[in-house]
């Protein structure tokens, strides 16, 4: 049984057209029940429109508090039966409790090496510190931002000349690779851990190999 995805965005939504097109396989396990965005405006919703996929807007700016937003974004994610939260680029933070109630079942993409560069502006802080090798990573959502378990993560080297608009195009390409690679070795951990075979779904995503960009050879 294919798993119900719900892909939170607030923006342009490459990430989502890249899980939407990896959910199009029929061997994959995953499939994309609606597109919600925060914002009414984010491009996003049209580009999910257009690969045929329900695509909501909860305009955070319509509701008095943030418990009243997320109710009205637990309430579409039950219409369409999610399973599973999959955020790209979902620039609001959600409460504790929210994230509680989707503990295990929400995942995220961030533009570094996590642990490092948690929040904004990513690639103009990690030129700044001069690091050599940069990337993105995948990782369970817990109530602190960008933290929580690690399902995979690409390497991307920084080059000479880099900008932050530069490195920021390189790394957006490996994520759309690196996102719907993750999404399935959470999806095929958790059914070893369902079987029986695993103790913790955890276990089996943290044996996988890293990803490397450009591929080592
Ligand atoms: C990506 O770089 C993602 O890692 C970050 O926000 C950006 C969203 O881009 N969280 P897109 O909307 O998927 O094109």
């Amino acid at each position: 049984m294919k798993k119900r995805v719900g892909i939170l965005i607030s923006g342009r939504g490459s990430n989502m057209v890249a899980l939407i097109e990896a959910a199009r396989d029929s061997g994959y396990p995953a499939e994309i029940a609606c597109v919600l965005s925060n914002r009414a405006q984010a491009d996003g919703l049209k580009k999910a429109q257009a690969e045929g996929v329900a695509a909501i807007a909860v305009d955070q700016t319509v509701f008095d508090t943030r418990e009243a937003f997320e109710a009205a974004l637990d309430a579409e994610l039950t219409t369409y039966r999610v399973d599973l939260i999959a955020c790209a680029g979902f620039m609001r933070v959600l409460s504790a409790d929210f994230v509680t109630r989707w503990h295990d079942r929400m995942l995220n993409i961030h533009p570094s090496l996590l642990p490092a560069f948690k929040g904004l502006d990513t690639h103009k802080r990690a030129l700044q510190a001069g690091v050599k090798i940069t990337g993105c990573t995948v990782h369970v959502v817990r109530a602190s931002v960008d933290d929580g378990p690690i399902i995979a993560q690409a390497a991307v080297p920084v080059l000479a000349g880099d900008t932050p608009e530069r490195l920021a195009a390189r790394v957006l390409e490996v994520e759309h690779r690196l996102y719907p690679h993750a999404l399935k070795l959470f999806l095929k951990g958790q059914e070893r851990a369902a079987a029986g075979s695993l103790g913790e779904a955890q276990v089996s995503v943290n044996q996988e190999k890293a990803l490397f960009w450009p591929p080592l050879s």
